[in-house]
């Protein structure tokens, strides 16, 4: 049976440029291409583990304008349950300005519009779903308020949570008690330790555990590989070599690959292998949403 993921996160229309470098403060570079995709860190986790093969329900606030009705009708595409889809009347959809230079770096501007108004009880009435689910995803582009509700419900109900602490910001420890999966990036995990950037992956992840308590710790270094700290044994999971273009939603690819891993049972190796190989095939691919695999073309990668 599919695993079913229930993300309760963001939306965005990604607009995007392509650029030889990215500018600093205050210049401007002549661009390439110029796409509008879809994007929004938790509507990329939802299509990421669809396309891998989850049931997934999205819970997420879209505003009622162009942007969110072609937003809604491509999660429909996905097969994605859209039950509690709150339409809002009040703000715009989230849009995201990305520049990605060519190495497939890139910078990115959130503005949040109805995402910032996702609210605890948009996710309490989201129960009938959440308390069936074998798996939460949760990011950080929407309240903390919202995040935490979710985690919490989530945790009654014996539901996993997996938290991509990602935009990083302060967090709680009424949150980290309810995650069993924490995947910071190395910044993200820096910022949430109080920690210097250039701290020892494993020192990093040692006192990210030491502080937040959460059981299992995947610290992500792009083509490092994922460092896993469970109790006090720590695990590498060899980055796979790809040429990134594009790293725009490799994490998502990952988080998303992650989830639906583990809803379907996979032990951790197993699992960081499958989500390993899903972010990986998205940074060698344009933009969010169109970068993410499906299932077969993980499949075909894992038995190069
Ligand atoms: O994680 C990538 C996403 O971050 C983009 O799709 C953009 O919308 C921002 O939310």
């Amino acid at each position: 049976m599919a695993a079913k993921i229930v993300v309760v996160g963001s939306a965005n229309t990604d607009m995007v440029i392509k650029t030889e470098r990215l500018p600093k403060p205050g210049e401007t570079v002549l661009g390439g291409q110029f796409a509008t995709v879809q994007g929004g860190k938790g509507a990329n986790q939802a299509v990421a583990a669809a396309r891998l093969g989850g049931k997934v329900t999205f819970v997420t606030r879209l505003g009622t304008d162009s942007f969110g009705r072609i937003a809604a009708a491509a999660y429909q595409t996905e097969g994605i349950n859209l039950d509690f889809l709150v339409w809002d009347d009040a703000a715009p959809s989230g849009v995201a300005l990305i520049l990605v230079n060519k190495n497939g770096e890139n910078i990115i501007a959130v503005a949040p519009g109805a995402n910032a108004n996702l609210a605890p009880d948009d996710v309490l009435r989201a129960e009938p779903a959440i308390r069936k689910a074998d798996c939460m995803l949760l990011q950080l582009e929407i309240p903390l308020p919202t995040v935490q509700t979710a985690a919490e419900l989530a945790r009654r109900h014996g539901v996993r949570v997996i938290l991509n602490p990602a935009p990083a910001a302060e967090l709680s420890d009424d949150l980290y008690r309810n995650v069993d999966v924490l995947t910071p990036n190395e910044s993200e995990a820096a910022l949430l330790a109080g920690a210097e950037t250039d701290l020892p992956a494993s020192d990093l992840a040692r006192k990210l555990r030491a502080l937040t308590r959460i059981p299992v710790i995947v610290l992500t270094m792009g083509d490092k590989g994922a460092l896993t700290l469970i109790e006090q044994e720590e695990n590498l999971t060899p980055a796979f070599e790809i040429e990134a273009i594009d790293t725009v939603a490799a994490g998502d690819a990952f988080n998303g690959g992650l989830a639906v891993a583990l809803g379907n049972g996979q032990d951790l190796p197993t699992a960081l292998r499958f989500a390993s190989a899903a972010g990986a095939i998205a940074a060698t691919r344009s933009g969010a949403q169109p970068s993410l695999p499906t299932l077969q073309e993980v499949k075909a990668f894992l038995a190069r």
